[in-house]
């Protein structure tokens, strides 16, 4: 595969896997939603996602990625990533980030959303909705000769004008045969200068938001991430090509383009 500056440009074939793994994903994300009732355990998410990968005939990208001991990230209010499915039952007023990947043909899907269980206070809505958008700020800042960190500094700036943080502590990335490659994708502004971006790269734009402090502990199962101060998190993130017709998102359910807490 092509490179430029370590980072892989894709053809169509290769962007097509991509978007078919990104399909999966994007419907497991569905069905994860129409399941997210009160009364349901987080291990039953887990249990819909690998159901879901045998139907499709794929395999879960996340199980066993440096020792990652499920299909799928279940991360509940405080928690902003990388929470483990578990015995927990989720309430009413809960939000729950759902963070899943596949691989198809050698290619990998990542996304995820951030799901309200029944009914959700308005700063926990206000919290998704914002989240939601600045990904979306950002995505139309993924376009071919933009600087990859242009991305970031209009995410931190939708964000932080509204008076919610963006974590540092964890960055999107180019995404292909490989769920982690060139570029780093932050969230925030850097001082420096990043890679231009090229038509025919795939970046996963992922922010993570949070109601006060951005800063993350790492708790004792050595994965789930949790604000520090324990305020809410949401994360939202789509797979995006680099193409000369702008961004193309590829993490696309069979229902359409999913806005959950958006309008159009
Ligand atoms: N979307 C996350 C990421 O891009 C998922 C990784 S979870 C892991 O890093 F367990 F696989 F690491
Ligand atoms: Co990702």
């Amino acid at each position: 595969m092509k490179k430029y500056h370590g980072a892989y440009i894709k053809n169509a074939r290769e962007i097509g896997c991509l978007r078919e793994a990104d399909r999966m994903v994007a419907n497991i994300l569905d069905a994860v939603g129409d399941m997210l009732k009160p009364g349901v355990k987080t291990r039953q998410i887990n249990e819909l996602a690998l159901d879901m990968c045998n139907d499709y005939h794929v395999q879960p990208a996340f199980l066993g990625y440096n020792g990652y001991p499920f299909a799928i990230c279940t991360s509940v209010n405080e928690e902003v990533v990388h929470g483990f499915p578990s015995e927990r039952v989720v309430e009413n007023g809960d939000i729950v980030s759902v963070d899943m990947g596949v691989v198809f043909d050698g290619f990998v899907g990542d996304a995820a959303r951030t799901f309200p269980v029944g009914e959700v206070s308005a700063e926990a809505r206000t919290l998704m909705r914002v989240t939601e958008e600045s990904l979306y700020v950002g995505i139309e800042q993924a376009v071919s000769g933009n600087d990859v960190y242009a991305i970031g500094a209009a995410v931190q700036a939708y964000v932080e004008e509204r008076g919610l943080g963006v974590v540092r502590r964890f960055v999107g990335h180019g995404v292909g045969a490989h769920m982690h490659e060139k570029p780093e994708v932050p969230n925030f502004k850097t001082g420096v200068r990043g890679l231009t971006l090229q038509n025919g790269m795939v970046i996963a734009i992922e922010p993570m938001v949070t109601q006060g402090s951005y800063e993350v502990d790492i708790l004792d199962d050595g994965w789930t991430a949790v604000t520090r101060d324990r305020k809410w998190a949401a994360h939202f993130e789509h797979s995006v090509a680099i193409t000369p017709n702008g961004p193309q998102i590829l993490s696309i359910s069979d229902r359409g383009l999913n806005r959950h807490t958006i309008s159009a």
